[in-house]
């Protein structure tokens, strides 16, 4: 008997839900979902105009992430010539040596010790400036550099940038959209699954930029990580906003 006083005194015995909310309150969560759900909206066409087309083939796709991130490694006018109209003074196994040169950044000292050798052997009698001929000095490295450039993408510097701005503001929206969200009347296992979601998802997003750097086929998770993030976000938001205005306390027997 004094057991279930105490129990029906605690304030926490049954949660807080939307209908146990102030009118007041009710129209500061509306206001705020819909305006982060607005915010993300504009960030999907922000991220499909400036990620489109990368890959120099319209719309949107896998490629255009992955090239953002690795970058295009085989777009150096020195692999196109060696495959093209250089071909031929350059046997495969030597051509095979630079274009692993290239893929790896196109350093100097690589320069230095396995590729001047080549070029010398092979290049150095119509590119050099002993040649007389109106081509590319290929005798140092500064001047192979213009046509060895490679193309590694979006550089460490600027992705640690991006990613401490997002992982702070999508951190906080996704707690205020949360926070929210824990007054709605579901399954609990639903409700934590689809709390947790948002912000796993915005964790393997990033972690997958900087992998994707390192290998392009993680564009792949960068794209299903985003994914996860909007479903659960949409869910999130139209339930609250569903069970804000128009779910009702159901008031059973004993309750009242
Ligand atoms: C017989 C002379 C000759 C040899 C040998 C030669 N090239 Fe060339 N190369 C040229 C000429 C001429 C051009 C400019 C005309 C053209 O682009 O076809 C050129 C152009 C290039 C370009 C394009 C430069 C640019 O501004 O885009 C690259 C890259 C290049 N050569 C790389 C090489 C490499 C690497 C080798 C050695 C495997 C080599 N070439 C051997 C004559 C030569």
């Amino acid at each position: 008997m004094s057991e279930q006083q105490q129990m029906d005194s605690c304030p926490a015995a049954r949660p807080r839900r939307f209908y146990d909310c102030t009118l007041n309150e009710k129209l500061l969560y509306t206001s705020f979902l819909l305006l982060a759900g607005l915010a993300y909206l504009m960030a999907l066409g922000y991220l499909y105009s400036s990620f489109e087309g990368i890959d120099g083939k319209p719309g949107l796709s896998v490629d255009d992430i992955a090239e953002n991130y690795y970058g295009n490694r085989s777009g150096t006018r020195l692999e196109s010539a060696l495959r093209g109209p250089m071909a031929s003074y350059i046997d495969i196994e030597q051509r095979h040596h630079v274009v692993e040169w290239l893929k790896s950044g196109a350093s100097e000292s690589g320069y230095d010790s396995k590729i001047r050798p080549i070029l010398a052997e092979r290049c150095f009698g119509c590119h050099s400036a002993a040649s007389g001929l109106p081509v590319p000095d290929f005798t140092s490295y500064a001047g192979i550099k213009p046509v060895a450039n490679v193309d590694t993408g979006v550089s460490l510097h600027s992705l640690m940038k991006v990613s401490h701005i997002h992982l702070f503001g999508i951190g906080l929206v996704a707690l205020g959209i949360g926070l929210i969200f824990r007054f709605a009347l579901l399954p609990a296992w639903f409700q934590h699954t689809l709390t947790l979601v948002p912000f796993i998802a915005i964790f393997t997003d990033i972690l997958a930029w900087f992998v994707t750097k390192w290998d392009p086929h993680y564009a792949y998770v960068v794209v299903i990580a985003g994914a996860f993030l909007g479903v659960a976000w949409a869910a999130q938001i139209s339930i609250s906003l569903y069970q804000i205005w128009f779910l009702k306390c159901r008031v059973t027997p004993g309750n009242n």
